[in-house]
């Protein structure tokens, strides 16, 4: 399809509520998706692998994972405008598989837009409406609305082509919720404009989302962006869900390495745990980290994440008394607002140090020889 699809077919007069309603499969919230191994092949490609997901009734979800992961083959088989290979889709508790993208409750906002250039703001907004029969005074009440919720009231009667790239967004944002669906799906949607108008977006994009109470399923690549809106990120790799759970969980308990390489940066051991569950000897033989005791897991391939600012760095004849320490050499510093990073040859090893600017630690140079430590506390597990 060319256009920013709203797939809204609701009463023309229906505002939105909170309420229960009940359906032919049992109690439901509106708004609510359920994804039950769903799957899409094209040809020999399997793009979507099995992907379980129950997303909650007003809830801000974000599918992340890197490019060709299947983000969008997901969000189009939620929207309707791809058929998955086996599986099923639910909303507000009614199965739609078989249901075809106009009968289905959501809106969806792409990345380019896609609004019509010889219309204007207000044709551009109206015409889903005009669509689903909506007399023309209601039409410019919820025009009108939806302008002022995307703070471009007046803008109604501006052409298309005349808006910069943030305006035109909100003008598919305006489009999209406009209709009133009960889950709007967004895909990529910010990646075209420049990182400050991103980030003042992001922020704009949240607010709507708790000013409609509406489900939200956000699509990116940007795990910063994710990381700001989301009430819970799916991580998804190679067509699968890697995990899902809210932001801070998956940064503190990676339950897979890719999880944790790809929310945040880390530094990564692997190896094999002890017989006596106490500590890793990691697989080239040159580190043995000291781990919380997991007598359930000795002898298991497995690996241990340390996130940067749970290392401590000291000068190189002094030592912090943790039982991870080692001595190394700094390669090299660099800023990133706020905080330093600090890359640290051990051992044939580059590890990752994050410090507070304003810290004292900070004070160390490229070559300089440092003690390198963290404690078993920071190490988190990942079994293989
Ligand atoms: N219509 C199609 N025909 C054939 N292959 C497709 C089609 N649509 C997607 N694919 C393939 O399916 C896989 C998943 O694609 P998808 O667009 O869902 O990825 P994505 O996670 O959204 O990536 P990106 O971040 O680059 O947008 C990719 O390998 C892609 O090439
Ligand atoms: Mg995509």
């Amino acid at each position: 399809m060319t256009v920013s699809e709203s797939n809204n077919t609701q009463d023309s007069g229906t505002k939105r509520t909170e309420s229960d309603r009940t359906g032919s499969e049992g109690d439901f919230k509106r708004g609510s998706v359920h994804l039950q191994n769903l799957r899409k092949e094209f040809g020999d490609l399997v793009a979507v692998d099995g992907v379980n997901l129950k997303i909650e009734s007003g809830e801000f979800l974000t599918l992340l994972g890197p490019s060709g992961c299947g983000k969008s083959t997901t969000l189009r088989m939620i929207s309707g405008l791809e058929t998955p290979t086996d599986g099923d889709v639910a909303i507000s508790g009614k199965r739609v598989t078989a249901q075809s993208a106009n009968s289905r409750d959501t809106s969806m906002v792409f990345q380019e837009w896609a609004l019509f250039p010889h219309m204007t703001v207000g044709e551009n907004i109206s015409f889903g409406l005009e669509m689903d029969g909506v007399p023309e005074d209601e039409r410019e009440t919820r025009i009108a609305d939806a302008l002022e919720m995307v703070e471009l009231s007046g803008y109604e009667d501006r052409q298309a082509t005349e808006l910069s790239g943030g305006q035109k967004q909100r003008v598919a944002m305006a489009r999209a919720v406009v209709r009133e669906p009960d889950v709007l799906l967004l895909d990529e949607p910010l990646a075209s404009l420049d990182r400050k108008l991103r980030q003042h977006m992001q922020v704009e994009l949240k607010d709507i989302q708790e000013e409609l109470g509406i489900t939200f399923i956000y699509v990116t690549h940007d795990q910063e962006e994710a990381l700001t809106m989301s009430d819970r990120i799916a991580v998804m790799n190679d067509g699968q869900i890697e995990q899902i759970g809210p932001v801070d969980e998956l940064y503190t308990s990676p339950e897979t390495q890719f999880v944790a390489t790809f929310i945040g940066e880390t530094n990564l051991f692997e190896g094999t745990i002890s017989n006596d569950g106490m500590s890793l000897q990691t697989d080239d033989g040159r580190f043995t980290v000291s781990i919380p005791h997991s007598a359930d897991d000795s002898g298991r391939s497995a690996a241990v994440s340390v996130r940067p600012e749970e290392v401590v760095l000291k000068p190189y004849d002094d030592s912090s008394g943790y039982a991870n320490e080692w001595t190394g050499t700094i390669l090299d510093t660099i800023y990133k607002g706020s905080l330093k990073l600090y890359r640290i040859d051990v051992n044939g090893k580059h590890f990752e140090v994050e410090r507070q600017i304003n810290e004292e630690t900070t004070n160390f140079a490229e070559d300089d020889e440092v003690t390198v430590s963290f404690p078993t506390e920071a190490c988190r597990i990942i079994l293989d």
